[in-house]
């Protein structure tokens, strides 16, 4: 914000306010710490606060103190108001950790997570332009139910809260969301006089903010964006504002390129990546530190969370939690991923399989209704449906390794820790509880060697067929060899 910038003569500093408990969201949680598409409320009134990069920011914290300062930036320095008496009393207390006697105040309520940049650079224009002790916004709103109503009389701001308004107050339409600039002077003197005598007993700011105006002179700025004025009271609004947030974060997606079928099903948490040409069909949930490649498929109705999904790949109604899945895999449908594994390029997992604390190789398939846990398989491996690694024994977790081209029947249980060697053919329903040497056919259980397995010396399995790629519409083309 470079012309702010220019012209700024005395410092900026910020306080955010976050120290109430948020009764009306009727939750054990603290307010400001309810997530928004994955981040908590508070960091979006922080991140709004960074272009006019603040000498302070500083974020007034009571209720739950320790699990919000758990979530603040580095660039914030928590306060504590240890009891929580009104937002006048909230900023007493940031401007104790205020050592300048010159500089502007911005205050932030942490509850409107919606406010941009934008906005506050304005009001912070708006304030230095006027030369005033206190500059408020305002808007006109549809619903004025529960906030501050905002007249002016005799060139006076006055706000009166909900609970102390009269009818005829409770009519106007032009409410206080919460953000305020102050002349630092200003707001000290005249917290020093205010009173608590209102309907909550509280040290009201915005009573503060009507002595600024008797004295000096206080003026409003007019919200222009009326999208920013969802503050977040109860469960309701919360998702009223996730629903803003969330279309804005697909929006930014689709004008990078992604497509994505249909937005009104889709969820994307704030800090997704996303390739460009990367499908998102319906009823699919990107969450965490989740990174999508180009060219990809995903869903419909994959919930994939802190995963990497390389170039090419294809995710189908499957869930993925903490894993790598590499360029152009195909998982799914009806699969789950778990922590740990990683899929090499061009291998598949499902139908119906879960995969933990597992690499796949290149190429390998795990095609039908398995479950391999701590376990590496090599490359170009077939495992059979229904093959089983059990790697718990009740009280130790133990790995299983199969190496390249090696080849399962069906309902094989692989008894860890085993290592099936390179090439190894195991008989539809074996049961292996040690290891099968390299090239031999074992049978059974227990599984016990009766030949060469019928590809020894030779990595290649007949049926592994280089995975196919996708179709541009996100299809697979199922090899016509596939058991
Ligand atoms: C406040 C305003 C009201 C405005 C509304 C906009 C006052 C007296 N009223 O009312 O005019 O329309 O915000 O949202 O300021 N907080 C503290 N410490 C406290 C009390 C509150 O840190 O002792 C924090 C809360 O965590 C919250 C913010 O201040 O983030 C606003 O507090 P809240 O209780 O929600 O104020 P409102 O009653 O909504
Ligand atoms: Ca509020």
């Amino acid at each position: 914000m470079p012309d702010l910038v220019e012209g700024r003569e005395a410092p900026i500093f910020a306080a955010v306010l976050a120290a109430g408990r948020g009764t009306r969201m009727r939750s054990n949680r603290a307010k400001v710490l309810h997530t928004l598409c994955g981040v908590p409320m508070v960091n979006y009134v922080i991140s709004a606060t960074r272009p006019l990069a603040p000498e302070k920011t500083l974020v007034v914290v009571g209720h739950q103190s320790e699990k919000v300062e758990a979530v603040l930036p580095k660039v914030t320095e928590p306060v504590l108001q240890r009891e929580q008496r009104g937002t006048g009393d909230a900023v007493k207390v940031a401007l104790d950790a205020i050592d300048e006697e010159e500089g502007t105040l911005l205050v932030v309520n942490g509850d409107g997570p919606l406010i941009s940049d934008r906005t506050l650079s304005g009001l912070i224009r708006r304030h230095r332009t006027a030369g005033v002790g206190a500059t408020l916004l305002v808007a006109d709103v549809p619903d004025p139910t529960g906030l501050g109503r905002v007249s002016e009389d005799a060139g006076v701001v006055r706000i009166v809260e909900d609970k102390d308004a009269s009818e005829e107050e409770k009519g106007i339409s032009l409410v206080n969301l919460g953000l305020y600039a102050f002349e630092l002077s200003e707001i000290r003197d005249a917290l020093e006089e205010t009173g608590t005598d209102n309907a909550g007993g509280e040290l009201y700011l915005t009573d503060a903010l009507e002595i600024i105006g008797r004295r000096s002179r206080a003026v409003t700025y007019v919200l222009e964006n009326p999208e920013e004025a969802t503050l977040v009271n109860d469960r309701a609004q919360l998702a009223k504002a996730e629903e803003i947030i969330s279309r804005q974060i697909l929006d930014s997606h689709m004008r990078n390129g992604v497509t994505v079928r249909d937005p009104n099903s889709t969820h994307i948490e704030a800090g997704v990546e996303i390739g460009r040409d990367t499908i998102v069909l319906p009823g699919s949930l990107l969450r965490g530190e989740t990174v999508v490649g180009a060219d990809c498929v995903i869903g419909p109705q994959s919930d994939i969370r802190d995963t990497v999904v390389e170039d090419g790949a294809a995710v189908e109604h499957s869930v993925s939690r903490g894993a790598r899945v590499g360029a152009g895999a195909w998982v799914g449908p009806y699969s789950y991923l778990r922590a740990g594994t990683v899929l090499a390029a061009e291998s598949k997992v499902g139908a119906y399989c879960e995969v933990k604390n597992t690499t796949v190789g290149p190429e390998s398939k795990v095609p039908h209704l398995s479950y391999v846990g701590d376990a590496e398989i090599g490359r170009d491996v077939n495992l059979g449906a229904g093959t089983i690694t059990a790697n718990y024994d009740g009280k130790n977790k133990s790995r299983t390794v199969i190496e390249d081209g090696v080849f399962t029947g069906v309902n094989t249980n692989l008894i860890a820790p085993i290592r099936v060697g390179r090439g190894a053919y195991l008989g539809a329903g074996s049961t292996a509880n040690k290891d099968i040497p390299p090239g031999k056919l074992a049978v059974g259980a227990p599984a016990r060697v009766i030949r060469d397995s019928p590809n020894s010396g030779n990595s290649q399995t007949p049926e592994s067929g280089r995975a196919k790629k996708n179709g541009p519409d996100g299809t697979p083309d199922e090899g016509s060899g596939e058991p």
